[in-house]
Formats: structure tokens, sequence, C-alpha cells
């Protein structure tokens, strides 16, 4: 029998697989004394944060951002405020029945963040996610500042918070916010309008004063954590491309 001639290669892909990147480990630091026994090298995922008001359209970027993150290979968490396993019923009763006073409503959230970071930012970040966070330690002070708790203490409660490889704050004017979150709610939410200080009885323009407040306190804060502040009034899709732009840079590893 003649030696058959060796068979070509044969190529069955027409196009080069898309392509995932590995994530470049950049090192990671607490903001204060941050959790005690926790090795910072093991930390392989990367930490991303969405910060904005009521309506800025968080939710609709990070649906967005998991979804492009997931196609390109990524495992995604995501996590929040207010939703911890050990605290966020009671915190619940507690806002509902605005039983608390500030500085215990205040440990109660830092007790709540405290939780995820510990049982869901870290484990996920040791096994290599990438993190996204619909609000982080920010928002928690800011709300706190504009109550007149003071800074210094704040920074230190929350010196047990990990350092995010981005934060993005999507910045929207008030007046946008409350058409946004009236054609999606037909309803404006007590604490997010800050009904609890007494800035008008009417909830409206409360809300208005309210997110003016924030918005100037968030600024403020800015200036010591220095995250992004991107234009969240463009149209959706164009605001995502900014922070995928952004993202990508922090796969990269700058
Ligand atoms: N860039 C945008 N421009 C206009 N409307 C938006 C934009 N992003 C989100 N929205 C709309 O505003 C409302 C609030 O958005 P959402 O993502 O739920 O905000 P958040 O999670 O920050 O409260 C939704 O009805 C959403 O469809
Ligand atoms: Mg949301």
């Amino acid at each position: 029998m003649p030696a058959s001639k060796p068979s070509p290669i044969r190529r069955t892909q027409t196009r080069p697989p898309a392509s995932v990147v590995v994530p470049e480990v950049t090192p990671k630091r607490f903001y204060g004394h941050g959790l005690p026994g926790e090795d910072l090298t093991k930390l392989n995922g990367k930490l991303i944060v969405v910060e904005g008001a009521d309506g800025s359209g968080r939710s609709t970027q990070i649906s967005q951002l998991v979804q492009w993150l997931e196609g390109t290979g990524h495992a995604t968490l995501q996590v929040g405020l207010k939703r911890s396993t050990l605290v966020s019923e009671e915190l619940e009763q507690a806002q509902n029945g605005n039983i608390l006073s500030r500085t215990t409503l205040s440990l109660f959230y830092a007790t709540d963040f405290a939780d995820q970071l510990e049982n869901a930012i870290l484990p996920a970040l040791r096994a290599g996610f990438m993190v996204l966070a619909d609000r982080y330690i920010y928002t928690l002070m800011v709300r706190d500042l504009v109550r007149g708790v003071d800074e210094a203490w704040l920074r230190n409660v929350y010196g047990i918070a990990l350092v995010p490889d981005a934060v993005i704050y999507l910045d929207v004017r008030p007046e946008q916010l409350v058409q946004r979150v009236f054609a999606k709610n037909q309803s404006l939410d007590y604490w997010e309008s800050g009904m609890d200080l007494g800035l008008s009885r009417d909830m409206f323009d409360s809300f208005l004063k309210y997110q003016a407040l924030m918005r100037a306190a968030f600024r403020r804060l800015q200036k010591t954590y220095g995250f992004a502040i991107v234009d969240g009034e463009r149209p959706p899709s164009e605001v995502s491309e900014e922070l995928k732009q952004k993202i990508s840079a922090v796969l990269a590893g700058h």
C-alpha cells in the first residue's frame, strides 16, 4: 500500500477566537486599618465601583458591563448597599421605623458594608472575579456628611474598605434625576428625597434640594478619593462606551 500523503492540517475556524484579556494583577490596599488577617497579594480580581444618585443610571450601566465582561470571559459578582445577609433586613426595619440615631444608623450601614466586604467582595476577588459594586463607601459617607457627621470619624470607620481598582461617579443634575425616578417609579423614595432632614415638606422640592447637597458633597469627596466623574446625562450607550474604556484600562493594569 502506498504511503498515504500526510493530510493537510484542517482549519475549521475561519476567525481567530475572541481574545480573553487576563486581568493584570496590580497591588491592592485598604484605605486605613482594613480587615485583619487579609493577605492582599492574593486578590487577583478587580473591584469596580459605580457610584451615583438615585436614577443616575447605575443599574442600567452595571447590567451592560456585566454582559460585556461575561461575554469576554470574565466571571463577575454584583454587590450593593443593604444586601448583606447579616443585617440587611434589620437595616430595612430600622429605616422604616426611623428609630435609630444618626450615629447608630451609620454604624449599622457600616456593618452591612463590612459583612459584604468580608464574605462576598474579598472571597470573589481572591477567586479572580470582576466585582461590580452598585455604590460603595462614598454614598454612605456623603449621606452622613450632609447630615452633619464628622468627616474624620467617617474616614476612620471606612478605613476598613478596600481601595477599588476603579470608581466611576455618574453625574446627573437633580432636575434630570427627579424626572427619571418619577418616570420609572411614579413616586419618590422618602430617604432618597432626604425627607428626614426637613428641607421641605414637599417631597419633590426636598428631593431637588437633597440631591443638590449630595452632589456638592460628592464633588468635595472626589478631591480626597479621586474617583472619575462621568457625565451621566448622555444616552446610555455613550456612557457605557466610556465606562468600558475605563475598565479596559483597569484590566490592562493601568
Ligand atoms: N443615560 C440615561 N439617559 C436617560 N435615561 C436613563 C439613562 N440611564 C438610565 N436611564 C433611565 O433612568 C431610570 C433610572 O435608571 P437606573 O439605571 O435604574 O438608575 P439607578 O440604578 O442609578 O437608580 C430608568 O428608567 C432608566 O431607564
Ligand atoms: Mg438601581
